[in-house]
């Protein structure tokens, strides 16, 4: 464990702070493994970028003395819009794995989503008190096995299913390549052991990852579903319809954090397109580079329900287990709400496009 005593140390004073101390205290490999992204890293860059060029038109004299951070995603009441996004094997990242990142999303008031990679399975999150949280999908060959996983997610107290559909291929992260990090074939995945599967090591695993994805894979995962199923890795308006016409409760914009395919669209600019096109219509929740409490706030405004963040999380799980999550998650509810006040909005439901300008 990098820390074994946090008790006494000095937590790093911003988010980018601790994404440094995450780049010193891990290997090159686990490092390469969660900051890098796709090809030559373009998505990743833009990413932030295009959050950054949103501009604010903030208001004067808003009454913003007490502000109110809370809003409805799913119909369910969420103190702020920023929810854990799902990320695989963070038993990489520090020995707490995914109990430390679902134990620190509570400690912050946040939703915590668990990824089928996660390193912790079913029963171990039911032990979390506290804990709300949605279950990541991704499909497998084998229908019964997603039929399954479905099923014991949701007798474990998911409230959703996100099924995640940009990993038709895993995408050339040249990182990983250059430092030879591979996630190890022996680990057993711990979601899919529960469930029964014979061999649940990794390898075999990740082999019957179900690439041939269709409308017929929602169709078949919403049938499976008694909960709510979003679709994560939407960045074209008539996908988000086509979604939400199927029987989607609604959709993440989503580019996986610039790891899958480079250049593709950040998703700041996605949003717009994707917001638009369903014009009310199902919910809209955005990740990819979410950094700051004015990127949540732009992304509120412009007509997303909530925000995940993915390296953020993983960067205090990485530098202080449990404790670290809460600290990160902490400081941008912190910055998200001093954003609030400095744009003259009084509440997460006030936000709108009016607050800000769009780059042409
Ligand atoms: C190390 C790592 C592992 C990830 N694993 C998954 C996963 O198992 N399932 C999934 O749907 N997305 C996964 N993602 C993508 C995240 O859910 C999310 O879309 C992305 O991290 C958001 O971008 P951000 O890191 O810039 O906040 C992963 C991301 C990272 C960084």
């Amino acid at each position: 464990m990098p820390f074994a005593n946090v008790q006494n140390m000095n937590w790093p004073a911003t988010i980018d702070d601790f994404a440094a101390a995450f780049s010193i205290i891990e290997s090159e490999g686990v490092q390469g493994y969660v900051n890098g992204g796709a090809g030559a890293e373009l998505t990743l860059g833009r990413n932030l970028d295009a959050w950054d060029a949103i501009e604010i038109r903030p208001k004067a004299l808003a009454g913003v003395g007490t502000r109110d951070l809370s809003t409805t995603v799913l119909g369910a009441s969420e103190a702020h819009p920023i929810v854990v996004a799902p990320v695989g094997f963070q038993g990489y990242v520090h020995s707490e794995g995914e109990i430390g990142l679902a134990q620190g999303s509570v400690d912050a008031n946040a939703r915590y989503c668990h990824s089928t990679f996660g390193a912790a399975g079913f029963t171990d999150l039911e032990d979390i008190d506290g804990l709300r949280w949605w279950f990541q999908l991704y499909c497998f060959n084998d229908h019964g096995l997603n039929t399954s996983l479905v099923q014991r997610a949701e007798e474990a107290g998911a409230e959703a299913i996100l099924l995640t559909v940009d990993l038709t291929a895993l995408g050339h992260r040249d990182r990983d390549l250059h430092t030879g990090f591979i996630l190890r074939g022996n680990r057993p995945v711990a979601c899919v052991a529960e469930v029964g599967l014979a061999d649940p090591r990794l390898a075999p695993v990740w082999a019957s990852l179900d690439h041939d994805l269709s409308w017929a894979t929602l169709a078949r995962t919403i049938e499976d579903a008694s909960v709510p199923v979003l679709v994560k890795g939407i960045l074209r308006g008539d996908d988000a319809v086509m979604a939400v016409e199927h029987g989607a409760a609604g959709v993440i914009v989503s580019n996986h954090g610039g790891r899958q395919l480079d250049t593709a669209i950040p998703t700041a600019r996605a949003l717009v397109d994707v917001v638009d096109a369903l014009g009310g219509h199902g919910e809209v929740l955005v990740d990819s580079g979410i950094r700051k409490g004015v990127d949540v706030a732009k992304a509120i405004g412009i007509g997303a329900t909530a925000t995940m963040v993915g390296r953020p999380a993983l960067w205090g799980l990485g530098v202080g287990g449990r404790e670290g999550v809460s600290r990160v998650l902490e400081l941008l509810i912190e910055d998200y709400d001093r954003a609030l006040a400095l744009i003259g909005a009084s509440s997460t439901d006030v936000l709108s496009p009016d607050h800000f300008t769009l780059p042409d």
